[in-house]
């Protein structure tokens, strides 16, 4: 199959979460299995292009206003896939767009006030990226809001009924990665996508007078999915649902939920080159050093007795930060103070949360931070920690309690999202499960699980021994949702009447 990515991330490209952890890694995976992948992205300011090729003349593609719009089309491999059969990345490099420091924003312009027509121009570019490589995908995959409105043009401009057009056998599917962003802005933008008025109503951008991008894909696209089952479930709810449960209960024949696979060659204990000593189900020595050389990452006394937890995250809302950091009433505090554990976090995002984090950290003696991202520090926190804390408001899937648990590190995770698909409770009786579950997101309920896993770390040692090793023989790797994909896409071609 001929599949194209339409994305706003990738690894190693430009990452701000999982989204870019997953798409490479599908993609990757697809190709593996012999299919044609591709991936269209922007060339962000941070793209280093010197490396990639660049394809000949500019690219002109026609928006509204009477705009047509040039950029320029650079053409690299995928590291890490086949020679024979690679990854092809496409990057739209468009001066005024994307020649700035930021994907979405800045730390002094959050959301770039120009952003619906940055993406609705990246997502008009990979048709016209298509023209001009005479490629033209069976399936344009997209993804999250910055590429809702792929499909939109897909069905409302490219593949009209009656006219023969080189996407008459495309079929499209819009993949959720967070319900939470959306994309809405002024409808004055709209005009700028060339698609007529009446597009804006029954695409299904409007949304109480303003454009949204993420519903109108949901409207447009012939399939949607989400990346767990469980989310797929919640979303359909009206907490969960970001306003937009009813859309996606309109649609729910054609809605699904895929659970997300790691990327193994990246997070596997057996060959991670960031951790000093690699380790194993047969031989979990190597842990034992990763948790000293965390400890003595973060200023902490090296003890191998004490219990480890460890954070690394998004310091947003959705991540449960207020309820761990939030001034007076977070639990972090009282949990440093009343309990014999260590506790270690990267994590990089809301001003407020930082700089609580600071004051936390100069005041407890076993509570360390590090502001900031860093791959090699998140893959010694997996490996070197105990437990993996994860108190999620909401989680579409989750990708570090699943790199938690096969590096044998224990999570505490709120269920919910694909937290509850991943995460299997301790079950004080029998000693069976991955990790430790709550389901009410408030500081006590933290609180009180933080408790009971430290409470069965100083108590019920052979259960947590028995825990790590189920963890480490679970199996997430992308195959098996690889597969799932390839039936979802073969699913979307029979609906629309092709092949
Ligand atoms: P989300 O995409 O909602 O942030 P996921 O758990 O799916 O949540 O993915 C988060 C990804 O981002 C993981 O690969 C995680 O290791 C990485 N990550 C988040 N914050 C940092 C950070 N400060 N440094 C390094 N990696 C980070
Ligand atoms: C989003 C979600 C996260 C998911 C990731 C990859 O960022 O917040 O739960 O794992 O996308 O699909």
């Amino acid at each position: 199959m001929k599949i194209l990515m339409v994305t706003s991330e990738a690894v190693p490209y430009a990452k701000t979460g999982g989204l870019a952890d997953m798409v490479s890694a599908l993609s990757i995976c697809l190709a593996k299995l012999g299919h044609d992948v591709r991936i269209v992205i922007p060339r962000y300011y941070s793209i280093d292009r010197s490396n990639f090729k660049l394809l000949p003349d500019a690219m002109g593609t026609p928006m509204g206003e009477g705009v047509e719009e040039w950029s320029a089309v650079y053409e690299t491999d995928m590291p890490g896939t086949d020679k024979k059969n690679p990854v092809k990345v496409y990057f739209i490099d468009h001066e005024i767009f994307f020649g700035r420091d930021g994907i979405y924003g800045n730390p002094t312009e959050t959301d770039f006030i120009d952003n619906s027509r940055r993406f609705i121009f990246f997502c008009r570019a990979s048709f016209q990226l298509c023209r001009k490589l005479e490629w033209y995908p069976d399936v344009l995959h997209a993804h999250d809001w910055p590429a809702a409105v792929a499909p939109v043009y897909l069905k409302f401009a490219e593949r009209l009924p009656g006219i023969k057009s080189k996407f008459s056998n495309t079929v499209s599917l819009l993949t959720i990665h967070n319900l939470g962003y959306q994309g809405i802005y002024h409808k004055d933008n709209f005009d700028y996508a060339g698609l007529g008025w009446d597009v804006f109503y029954n695409a299904g951008f409007e949304d109480w007078s303003m454009l949204n991008m993420l519903k109108a894909g949901l409207y447009s696209a012939d399939k949607i999915n989400t990346v767990s089952p469980n989310y797929a479930e919640e979303t359909k709810t009206n907490e969960h649902g970001f306003r937009l449960d009813g859309v996606l209960r309109y649609r729910n024949a054609d809605y699904c939920g895929i659970l997300n696979g790691i990327d193994t060659t990246v997070w596997n204990p057996s060959k991670d080159t960031y951790i000093p000593e690699n380790y194993s189900v047969k031989n979990l020595e190597g842990k034992a050093k990763a948790k000293e050389a965390l400890q003595k990452e973060f200023g902490l006394p090296r003890d191998p007795n004490v219990p480890v937890i460890g954070i690394v995250t998004r310091l947003t809302d959705q991540k449960g930060v207020g309820e761990l950091f939030g001034p007076t009433y977070g639990s972090v505090w009282s949990i440093c103070r009343d309990m014999d554990l260590q506790m270690v976090l990267l994590g990089s995002g809301e001003q407020w949360c930082e700089s609580e984090i600071a004051g936390l950290s100069s005041r407890l003696s076993n509570f360390k931070a590090k502001i900031g991202y860093s791959e090699k520090i998140s893959h010694l926190i997996e490996a070197g920690s105990d437990f993996f804390l994860m108190p999620s408001r909401y989680e579409p899937c989750g990708l570090n309690q699943m790199y938690s648990l096969v590096y044998g590190t224990l999570p505490i995770v709120r269920s919910t999202g694909g937290l509850v698909d991943t995460v299997e409770n301790f079950n004080e009786k029998t000693g069976e499960g991955t990790g430790f579950m709550f389901d009410l997101l408030d500081p006590s309920s933290i609180y009180n699980t933080v408790g009971w896993a430290v409470w069965a770390w100083y108590n019920r040692r052979e259960d947590i021994e028995k825990m790590r090793i189920r963890g480490m023989t679970q199996d997430f790797s992308w195959e098996k949702s690889a597969e799932k994909y390839i039936e979802l896409y073969k699913a979307t071609q029979k609906a629309q009447g092709i092949k």
